[in-house]
Formats: C-alpha cells, structure tokens, sequence
C-alpha cells in the first residue's frame, strides 16, 4: 500500500537536524535503513542523501494507525514522517552526525513499499561490482557513492565559478561530428539522411575548441562529454568528461599559471588540502630517466639511476648487448628490502616480464656486505662494488636492474617502482603530490606504422628552438606540450597550438598526409586559420579522474553515475543491443553474419 504525501511538506533532511532543534515539529522523508522492533517501541534509521536520523515510534505519540505501519516496516520502505525533535533517550551515537538527538513519530505514512534488494545498502559495500552495476539505481543509495557524486558536483561548480570569474564563456560544442584525430577509435553514428555516412561522437572538443578562438571567444571552456572506443581500464571509460578549455594570446605559462589556480581552489575550498605553489614542473626527459614514465608518481623516491656507464666495462652478457644494442642499463633501489625470499623476487621479474623485460638482474645486499645475486657470478669483485656504490646501496638493500631498449627499460622500472611502492604501502591517498609535466616530444616513432606520429594532436606547437631539427631528427623534436599529474595519474593535458600556416604544412607533411589528405580532413580548420588567428592554447582535464583522486577512490565507476564495464557494456540496461532491422533499413546498414576480425 503506497500513500500519497497529500498534505505534507519535507522540513529538513536527516541530517539538517541537530540539538538546536530539540522541541521543533519536522516532517523527514527518506529510505528505511533499518528497523528494529523492541515490543511497544521501535526504532528506525532513516536515510536521505544527507545521511542518517533515528527515529522512535511509541503507540502513545504516534497513535495505533501510525504504530501498526511502523511495525510493517521494512528496509528500503520510503517513508514520510512527522514528530517532535528530542535528544537521545539512549546513549549518543558519536559515528552519527544526528548522534545526539532522535525524532519521537507523532504520524508515519509509507510513501513506498520495497521489496528486499539483492544487496545491502550500506557503506563499504562487500558486495561483488557485477551486481552492484546491474541494480546501479540501488548502488547509488549508498553512501560512499553519494559524496563521491555530491563531490563530483561541486568539483564542476566551482570550476564554472572559477573559469566564469576568470573570463571563461562556456560554450556548448557539437557532439555529431566529422571525426577528430585523438589517436583512439571513433564512435560512429550513421546518417539516415546521407545513407553510408557516419557522424563520430567527439574524442574531444579540440577543433571546435581552436575555431572558437578564431572567431574571438578568447577563452572557452565545457564540461565537454567525450567518447573513445579503447580499452577500458580503471581510469578510462568509453564515454568521460572533460574540464576542457582554450585562450588566445597566451604561451605556457599562462596557462598553467590559471590551472594552478583553479587546483588549488578546488582542494582548498573541497579537501581544505593546500596545495603548494607553484607546483613543480619536470620536463618529459627528466620524468623519464627519474621515474621510467610520463606522469611519476612523486609520493615517494625509487628512483631510475642509469648505470650504462659504470657496466660498460663488464663481462655480464645480458648488460654488454643492451650497451651495443644502443640501449641502457638503469636500477632501482629497493631500500631494506635486501632480505626479500626469492619467492617474491621470482614474482617481480615476473612482473618485469609482463612489461616487455626479458629479465630483470638483481643484488641483495647481505648485512655482511656480501652479495645474493643473479649476474654477481659474471662481474669482478671491482665492478659489482662500482655498482652497488652508484644505486647507493647499503647492507639490507635490494637492487633491480633492466638492460634493454630505453623504452623497455623506463616502461620495466617505471612499472616495478610503483609495484615495489605498492607493496610496502607507500602510497597515502590522503599525499597529493603534483608534478607538471612539460616539453614532451613532438612526435613519437610508431613501429605499426613505420612513421613519425603525432605525441598529443597535430595542431601542437613545437618548441622554437628545436624547430630547425624537424628533417634532420624529427624525434628531437620537443613541443609546446604538458601535462598535469596527480600521484601517478595523467589529470590533464594541453598544448600551445600551431597558427602559422608553414608550420602546420610541414606538420602535416611529416605526419605523412598529403596535401589533400589534409584538406580533406582539416579543410574547414585550415580554411578558418587563413582569415586571422590568435595564437592559443588549451588543456583539458578528465573530470572524473581529478573526482576520483579527490574522493580517493580506485577507479573513476565509483564517481560516475552510470558507468560501463570492461567491455563496454552497461550491465543495468545491457546497453549496447541489437536493434530492430528496421531501423537498420532505414539507416542503409546490413549486419554482416561473421564479425570482422580484430587485425
Ligand atoms: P587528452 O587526450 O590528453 O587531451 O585528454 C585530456 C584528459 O582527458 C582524460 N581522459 C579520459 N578520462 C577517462 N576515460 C578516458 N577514456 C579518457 N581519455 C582521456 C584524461 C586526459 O588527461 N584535446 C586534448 C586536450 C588539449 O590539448 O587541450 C585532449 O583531449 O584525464
Ligand atoms: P641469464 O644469463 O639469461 O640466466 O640471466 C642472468 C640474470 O640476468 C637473470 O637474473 C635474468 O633474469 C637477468 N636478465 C636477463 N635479461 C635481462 C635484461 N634484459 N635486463 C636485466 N636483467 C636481465
């Protein structure tokens, strides 16, 4: 039986009450979390979004009708409640924000009945993601996933404040459109009015971005959705929010001097966490041979020390043909892991291995001084002294090295850093360390494709000084690029943007398209550039990650509302689906039988 709420109004959520109340009339309205039936008394747990309100029906206040509901009630029941604030008869519940005080029921109507859900709703859920996402409209009754989206609300307010006091417009962009070159798959939408043409849904705004710029707007921004058909991880969905924006006559600095703003805002004003400023800024190479990535994560130490030098010499097979393959030889140092059971060491060279090392050579260093080692045997007693002196190492430590290609070498160390750092439990939620990553390369080698592609777009800017490199030694080439990091997580990332017409032709040329290939892609950008363009630049965040970092959350589902799962489906509404083949006909599209093949 489901009554209406005909004549009641809702006073105050849960925890909108407090002692300063005590003796006020209040009508709440919310979930049953919890009833308990003491005989001639019982107590309920009312939950809205705000939290938690005990609530205490007694035959003589709220009368026999009210009485006989209450003891129907069960969890999940919506009710409406009127009754009297007072203080707690029991003893005061420190966890509970209304801790201190109950409502005494006067008259209790149930607004809904529920059936008992196929989980819990409380805290800290120990119930299995699967099914947490196929009754996500249960999920998010919880309380953790609610001030993980009522944070994720305030972080988009406050950054349209912040960006609209800073002179940003906010501007809507097209989601139907000609596909933008982001590196991932499009998404595609087929046309019914142009049978065998196809809208993509945005990887990004960036074009639109760019031309609102040509047209004036100065400085843009959106709370943009953008979608990229790649691999899920926990970090990355198909679809996601960018905090994207854009201005004119700006270089670098500019830029990052309003996104250091704005970080610290939103910690200060969300987190009370002060960030210091300026946040410290790292170019790419430096990253690199620090840290073996891209967005470091500065938490704690570890570092990549290259040890190229000091191995040169050595008989060790494994180092001597990295040396001459043109590669490195790096190391970490494991500080006072030196008595790590070979067991565990087997693990990380296992680990190594799933990043592309072919193995990984280690030293413990004995209290006495002496060494357990894998490649000890192939070094003089000289050369594995040089050694342990370069990585610092003292009795008690744990040396690791890789010898291969950098790439493979920073990619084995980086990874097996974070690991080590994983398992010691160095890694505080609560320690925000930001990092600035800058003057990335314009271009990497892509062996897939036997040529130079683009680092971030082709539309960004290269460093002035590098630029005349661009034929002899296109991959020295560093750009006007960067990133801001957050504990190991790329949060965002930008560019200043190319506007001369001759650096964007030699671009493109060396990206390999053709002079059509590029009109055909990029005809409405390279028209637009042709009747006067400010020089600009932009950065975009992933809104849900600065949530998910800010809410010390694991992977960015548990702050967006309905998210996806690995394979990209929705398990609540087992979205994507076939779809009526008339509306296949309609579009000119035929499903073929067998799947294409992955290639
Ligand atoms: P970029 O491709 O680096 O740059 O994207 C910017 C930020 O978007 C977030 N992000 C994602 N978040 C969740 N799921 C995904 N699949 C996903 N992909 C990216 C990341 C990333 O740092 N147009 C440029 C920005 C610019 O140059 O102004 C761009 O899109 O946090
Ligand atoms: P091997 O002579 O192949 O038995 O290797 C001796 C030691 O060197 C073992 O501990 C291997 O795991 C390690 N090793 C092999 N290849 C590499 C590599 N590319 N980098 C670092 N260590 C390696």
């Amino acid at each position: 039986m489901a009554e209406s709420m005909l004549g009641l109004k809702r006073s105050h959520r849960c925890t909108e009450l407090g002692a300063a109340n005590i003796g006020e009339q209040v009508t709440v309205m919310g979930w049953v979390q919890k009833s308990r039936n003491k005989g001639g008394i019982i107590f309920v747990d009312l939950r809205d979004r705000s939290g938690l309100l005990q609530i205490i029906f007694e035959e003589n206040d709220c009368g026999a009708e009210s009485f006989a509901k209450a003891e129907k009630l069960r969890s999940e029941f919506v009710i409406a409640v009127t009754g009297r604030v007072e203080a707690r008869s029991g003893a005061v519940n420190e966890n509970l924000i209304t801790g201190a005080i109950e409502v005494r029921a006067e008259s209790l109507r149930i607004l809904s009945e529920s059936e008992t859900p196929p989980f819990p709703i409380e805290e800290n859920s120990k119930t299995k993601e699967e099914l947490r996402l196929k009754y996500r409209f249960l999920d998010l009754r919880r309380p953790d996933i609610q001030r993980n989206l009522i944070l994720r609300s305030k972080i988009a307010v406050l950054t349209r404040q912040f960006l609209a006091e800073e002179g940003f417009l906010e501007i809507e962009t097209p989601t139907l459109i000609k596909s933008t070159p982001e590196g991932a798959r499009d998404y595609l939408v087929p046309s019914r009015v142009h049978p065998g043409s196809f809208y993509a849904l945005p990887q990004s705004p960036q074009l639109f971005k760019q031309l609102l710029m040509c047209s004036g707007y100065d400085r843009y921004f959106q709370l943009a959705r953008c979608y990229r058909d790649e691999d899920l991880r926990a970090d990355r969905q198909p679809e996601f929010t960018q905090i994207d924006m854009e201005m004119s006559f700006v270089d670098v600095d500019d830029v990052i001097d309003v996104n250091e703003r704005l970080l610290h805002k939103l910690f200060k004003e969300l987190l009370n966490v002060e960030i210091p400023m300026p946040i410290p800024r790292m170019t790419w190479k430096e990253a690199m041979d620090r840290y073996g990535s891209d967005k470091p994560d500065t938490r704690f130490g570890m570092e990549l020390k290259d040890v190229s030098d000091v191995v040169k010499g050595c008989e060790f097979a494994v180092f001597k043909g990295a040396l001459e393959n043109g590669g490195s030889v790096r190391g970490i140092n494991a500080e006072g892991q030196g008595n790590m059971p070979r067991k565990k060491i087997d693990a990380l060279v296992a680990f190594a291995k799933d990043y592309g090392a072919k193995g990984l050579a280690y030293v413990a260093i004995q209290e006495d001084g002496s060494y357990k080692s894998s490649f000890a045997k192939f070094m003089t007693d000289e050369e594995m002294a040089a050694l342990a002196a370069a990585m610092d190492g003292k009795p008690g430590d744990l040396l690791l090295f890789a010898a291969d290609k950098n790439q493979v070498v920073w990619a084995v160390l980086g990874a097996l850093r974070l690991e080590l750092a994983r398992q010691q439990d160095l890694l505080k939620k609560d320690d925000f360390k930001f990092l600035w990553v800058t003057e990335f390369p314009l271009l990497e080698y892509s062996e897939e494709q036997d040529r130079f592609v683009a680092m971030h777009h082709p539309f960004t800017m290269p460093m002035d000084e590098d630029w005349h490199l661009i034929d002899s030694d296109p991959g020295a080439v560093r750009a006007k690029a960067y990133d801001i990091v957050l504990n190991g997580t790329e949060l965002g990332g930008g560019s200043v943007r190319i506007h001369q017409s001759d650096i964007q032709s030699k671009m493109f040329e060396v990206l390999g398209f053709t002079p059509e290939k590029a009109e055909e892609q990029f005809g409405f950008l390279l028209e637009a550039f042709k009747y006067g363009v400010p020089p600009h630049a932009g950065l975009a965040y992933g809104l849900d990650r600065v949530a998910m970092l800010m809410g010390g959350c694991d992977s960015i589902r548990e702050v967006i509302a309905f998210p996806k799962v690995k394979d990209a489906s929705c398990l609540m509404t087992e979205a994507p689906t076939p779809v009526d083949p008339k509306q296949l006909d309609e579009l000119g599209i035929e499903v073929s039988e067998t799947p294409v093949e992955e290639n």
